[in-house]
């Protein structure tokens, strides 16, 4: 593990084993790149601005503790917040490496987060959340803990989450997602409105924003057929990469891809970047969570690219 001075010189973290790599800015927890086998899996925008005020575009933003547009700002503020490095850990036996960071309320957040009032005077948000990631020599594990620690039996702290991680493609033309077959999606193009994905395997033509809800894996009945799990294919680059995550804390999967006309409009992104990329985000967005005083609430992702010749 080592701390450097990265792009805009905002500190980052390289965490390295035997076959893989990892950064991680400080600004916003931000993991910026993941390879193994020398091979990058993160896409990142060229135009990134990497300001200390505003979140890095690509690689894992991490949105919290809302979900898009509503009464803060776009996606939450954990990803504009600098984290404090919390614990480091390697460890020898798994040939693991770990990080954990810390985010309490603070100043900002608290002039910016108020709870929803349920005895008719506001009061801020107290909370204490890790973010833990863990770079194996194959795979990724990500790990989100919240605890709501107001004093005060009324104070919820309700929220939504997801891992908005950017994956570096050939191109969006040789890609598909398969395990969505079946699932309801909110279709942020067509007004919102709920539709049933048809395809066992999803790809993308046109700009795409949908939100697929409740993504519990099933498992197919009859000969032959088998659970899918979520998963990533590039028929371009022959690679594939599968996502896990608990699904009881983390339902819902959002799929974005841009496509020309918003990436026109997108200031920290290239107008052809959209071939290259496509966001797969696990969350929790459709139903937030809410925890009373004391209540925790513990999620994992994990991302598992395969070997080059599996496909
Ligand atoms: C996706 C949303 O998660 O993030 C899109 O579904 C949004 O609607 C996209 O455009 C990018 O958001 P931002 O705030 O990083 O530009």
């Amino acid at each position: 593990i080592q701390v450097l001075k990265g792009n805009n010189d905002l500190s980052k973290l390289v965490l390295k084993t035997s076959t893989s790599s990892c950064e991680i800015y400080i600004h916003g927890a931000h993991i910026t790149s993941f390879k193994t086998n020398s091979i990058e899996h993160l896409f990142m925008s060229e135009k990134s601005g990497f300001q200390d005020t505003k979140a890095i575009r690509g690689g894992v933003p991490l949105i919290w503790p809302q979900f898009g547009n509503g009464k803060i700002q776009t996606h939450g503020f954990a990803r504009n917040c600098d984290w404090e490095i919390h614990k480091a850990l390697v460890d020898e036996k798994a040939q693991s490496v770990q990080i954990e960071f810390l985010l309490r309320n603070n100043e900002y957040s608290d002039k910016i987060w108020n709870c929803n009032i349920t005895s008719g005077k506001e009061t801020v948000n107290s909370f204490h959340t890790i973010y833990r990631v863990t770079l194996h020599p194959d795979f990724l594990d990500l790990e989100f803990d919240v605890k709501n620690t107001s004093a005060t039996s009324d104070n919820i702290l309700e929220f939504q989450i997801a891992f908005h991680t950017y994956y570096q493609i050939s191109n969006i033309d040789n890609v598909y997602v398969l395990g969505l077959e079946g699932r309801d999606y909110i279709d942020k193009m067509n007004n919102h409105k709920i539709t049933k994905e048809l395809n066992q395997k999803v790809q993308i033509s046109n700009e795409t924003d949908r939100v697929y809800l409740n993504v519990v894996p099933t498992q197919s009945t009859g000969v032959g057929k088998n659970y899918q799990p979520l998963q990533l294919i590039d028929n371009g680059s022959k690679t594939s990469i599968t996502l896990t995550y608990d699904y009881q804390s983390m339902p819902d999967v959002v799929v974005w891809n841009p496509w020309i006309e918003k990436s026109k409009k997108m200031d920290d992104f290239a107008d052809n970047e959209y071939h290259n990329m496509i966001c797969i985000e696990i969350g929790t967005i459709n139903t937030p969570v809410k925890l009373s005083p004391n209540q925790s609430f513990q999620t994992k992702h994990s991302i598992l690219p395969s070997n080059k010749s599996s496909l």
